[in-house]
């Protein structure tokens, strides 16, 4: 693909696309996908084609509980959760197209290292302190516990199983000390409080600077500011960011004991530096990160969840603030859920399909443009594979694919197989050809807003126009009663065609390539009409139509169960 990095390393302006790092403790669903992948990667393939220097980074989240408690669950290690989850990840990336220009996992050393350095630097600013409280302690384990090793009965709904952070049954956040009852779930018994040490972050040292920041933010989502500002607002409190597990980041102080790591959430989010790091060291240019975490032209737009909001519009903005001279977020355009068939598309709660379970079903770009069409920008939207699938028929197959197969048709049979000359065009030709290249324009507005289901309509909308150009000139016709005019019409068409391509390719970048021979690589956003002459076979269908019955088919015994 090209990468304007390589052919100029000055063009543009340099963009950190930086997408939320996923947790390999489990498959991801499509849910996810829609939430931060498929936007990330629509938002960064736009960027470079418009010149700017992109640097996409994320990678596999491999620490915290979630990991410790799935290998407990059955019985392995932490290692064989992470290296089997990270695998599958890489899998799909691959599989769906996501243009990463670095996928890496928070279990390098780099990473560590990176971390560590951000936790001496804030200890050093003052940022952190050493803190004592009590803790519930394992006897038997002869360990403290974190709060999800401990159950036991929910003060508020009576639930016996409820967990130290949560009570899965009527929802409410607790602390362990909250519980009834309290037992260790690794050796089921009684835990005492124990006084105990802990690093934690003074985010009360941030309240005012990262206050005016908010205030600051122009374009950003209302749902976003609006809660990160309550939150400020509520008043920010210091937070633990040590933990009592033996499966996570080292300290780079000793001097809390044995059995301390550092807090995954404040690990995660440092990914997004370590891996640029990590991306210019693996280049050969260990300085190149800087360009996108130093210079204040830059920008840095996270694609995350909503439930990821305060750890990017808040936490890690004010670790940067403690640390100083790197780069704050430029945007978190965070989106909402994608409910499948109901339930929020939750890999917590199994619900909906995964990714790879996805590509089983859909191809690639079929899957991308289903979920495009449906981001959940503003409010939660609601999918199902019924719902994949009449988009694919009615949307995708009825207007794109088949003005693309439509043209390319009849321009083989009726244009001698060849691109036709571009002179003769009349001021009708010349407008849809306009029309498109506004097309381009507002696309440009709207991913630089990161509205990208309307960029998406906005292409759509003229690949019709495109095909109302055909149903009104109807070139079929033409063949017989007017070659020359046929000729025109269709080499217009074709020129049309080019520009939606553009438009579309950020969210069909596996269809844009296999339209290559025809109209060449898309290498920047502008319509390139193809020159006359190349020679244009008989088309290869780009999709074919789903088979609705047969998917629900399919479908019926994982709905039954
Ligand atoms: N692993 C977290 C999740 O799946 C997301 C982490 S985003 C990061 O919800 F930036 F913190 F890495
Ligand atoms: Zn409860």
């Amino acid at each position: 693909m090209a990468d304007p990095t390589t052919t100029d390393p000055r063009a543009g302006t340099a963009v950190l696309v930086a997408v939320a790092w996923p947790y390999a403790s489990g498959s991801r669903h499509l849910g996810h996908l829609a939430g931060a992948y498929l936007p990330a990667d629509v938002y960064a393939r736009h960027q470079r084609l418009v010149g700017n220097r992109v640097l996409m980074v994320s990678g596999s989240d491999v620490h915290g509980t979630p990991i410790t408690v799935r290998a407990d669950a059955e019985g392995v290690t932490p290692v064989d959760i992470v290296d089997r989850y990270h695998a599958e990840f890489v899998a799909d990336w691959d599989r769906l197209g996501i243009s990463w220009d670095l996928y890496t996992s928070t279990g390098t050393e780099n990473h560590a290292a990176v971390t560590q350095d951000l936790f001496l630097r804030l200890l050093e600013n003052g940022h952190i302190d050493r803190r004592s409280s009590e803790q519930y302690f394992d006897p038997e384990a002869d360990r403290f516990l974190p709060d999800r090793y401990i159950e036991g009965t929910c003060p508020h709904c009576d639930y016996a199983e409820a967990r130290g952070d949560q009570c899965e049954d009527c929802g409410r956040t607790l602390d362990p000390e909250d519980l009834v009852d309290p037992r260790s779930k690794i050796t089921g018994s009684i835990p005492e409080l124990r006084a105990t040490e802990h690093f934690y972050l003074r985010l009360s040292d941030f309240t005012e600077p990262l206050g005016e920041w908010l205030d600051s933010r122009e374009g950003w989502r209302r749902h976003v500011l609006n809660f990160s500002k309550g939150w400020v607002e509520e008043g920010l409190q210091d937070r633990a960011i040590t933990r009592d597990l033996d499966w996570g980041i080292e300290l780079p102080v000793d001097d809390l004991g044995p059995g301390k790591r550092i807090y995954v959430w404040f690990e995660a989010v440092i990914g997004y530096l370590s891996a640029a790091k990590e991306w210019a060291q693996r280049r050969g240019e260990p300085e190149a990160w800087r360009d996108w975490w130093e210079d204040p032209e830059a920008r840095a737009v996270y694609f995350i969840g909503k439930d990821n909001i305060p750890f990017h519009t808040i936490i890690w903005p004010g670790m940067l603030i403690g640390y100083g001279g790197l780069n704050l977020p430029t945007d978190v355009p965070a989106n909402q859920y994608v409910t499948f068939k109901g339930g929020k598309a939750s890999a917590s709660r199994g619900v909906g399909l995964t990714i790879g379970e996805g590509l089983d079903l859909f191809q690639a770009d079929a899957l991308r443009y289903a979920l495009a069409a449906a981001l959940p920008e503003q409010s939660d939207t609601d999918l199902s594979v019924e719902e994949i699938g009449r988009r694919v028929n009615e949307e995708l197959v009825a207007t794109w694919v088949n003005l693309v197969n439509r043209v390319l048709s009849m321009v083989h049979k009726t244009c001698d197989g060849a691109v036709p000359e571009r002179d003769g065009r009349t001021g009708d030709d010349e407008a849809v050809l306009a029309g498109v290249d506004a097309a381009l324009a507002t696309v440009t507005d709207q991913v630089e807003r990161v509205e990208l289901r309307a960029a998406l309509r906005t292409g759509m909308d003229a690949a019709a126009e495109v095909n109302a150009y055909l149903n009104a000139t109807e070139p079929w016709k033409l063949a017989t009663s007017d070659p020359g005019r046929a000729r025109v019409v269709l080499g217009t068409a074709l020129a049309a065609v080019a520009g939606v391509r553009v438009a579309l390719s950020p969210y069909l970048p596996f269809s844009t390539e296999a339209l290559d021979d025809v109209f060449g690589p898309v290498e920047s956003w502008e319509r390139v009409e193809p020159a006359p002459g190349t020679p244009v076979g008989k088309p290869v269908p780009l999709f074919t139509k789903v088979d609705l019955d047969e998917l629900l088919a399919d479908e019926a015994p994982a709905t039954d169960g």
